[in-house]
């Protein structure tokens, strides 16, 4: 069934990036013929959520505004079939503009409620978050950026499964970064 898919960019050199490389790979193997709504992070005015902007927020909730064009993101990241976030690898995580994105999204009574005994409960319908990420070094066992985002689908908007998709050590050999990219794109998305 076609699936609707919500496309999260944050590759921030845009077409000298090598995650929105690994992106287009991803899309072009497994997502034929879907609907995609790609959100170009570095192009939108997205920006912190500082304390006016919390305040405004938290009075919306409260009067359960849902439908507020304040959470337009909110409600098209809880309505996305699949979530895609391609980020590169940057001070062990991740550009700040994605966790900005991300502090858009969670949302009380959105994509998330608490229940009575005090839990969590995730309303995100996505079957799955996928996280794309080119790294310069070698980054051994754990990728943070990764963990974070496996973390906030589990334990905060109910998206049990993530998808990892990384290329590491792209800085190691500057002069080989194109042929290492290549070829793991090729092993990655056979
Ligand atoms: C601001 C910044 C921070 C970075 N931090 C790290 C890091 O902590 N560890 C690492 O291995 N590489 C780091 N890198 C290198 C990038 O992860 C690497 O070049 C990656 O392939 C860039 O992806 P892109 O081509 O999609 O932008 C950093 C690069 C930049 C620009």
């Amino acid at each position: 069934m076609k699936k609707n898919i919500l496309v999260v960019d944050c590759c921030i050199r845009k077409e000298k990036s090598a995650t929105a490389k690994m992106l287009e790979a991803y899309l072009v193997k497994y997502c034929k013929g879907d609907s995609i709504e790609r959100l170009r992070l570095y192009d939108m005015p997205l920006k912190p959520l500082l304390l006016e902007e919390l305040e405004k927020r938290d009075a919306l909730l409260l009067e359960k505004k849902y439908d507020d064009p304040f959470f337009d993101l909110a409600r098209q990241a809880r309505d996305a079939d699949r979530i895609v976030f391609a980020a590169p690898f940057w001070d062990m995580s991740f550009p700040s503009l994605l966790k900005v994105y991300i502090e858009r999204i969670c949302a009380s009574g959105i994509t998330f409620s608490s229940t009575a005994e005090g839990g969590l409960q995730g309303l995100c319908k996505a079957d799955k978050f996928v996280y794309i990420s080119s790294c310069g070094g070698y980054v051994r066992g754990e990728n943070e950026g990764a963990r974070y985002i496996r973390c906030v689908g589990q334990k905060l908007l109910g998206v049990k499964e993530t998808e990892e998709f990384i290329i590491d050590g792209l800085d190691v050999d500057p002069s080989q970064r194109e042929n290492r990219l290549n070829s793991e794109i090729r092993r990655l998305f056979p």
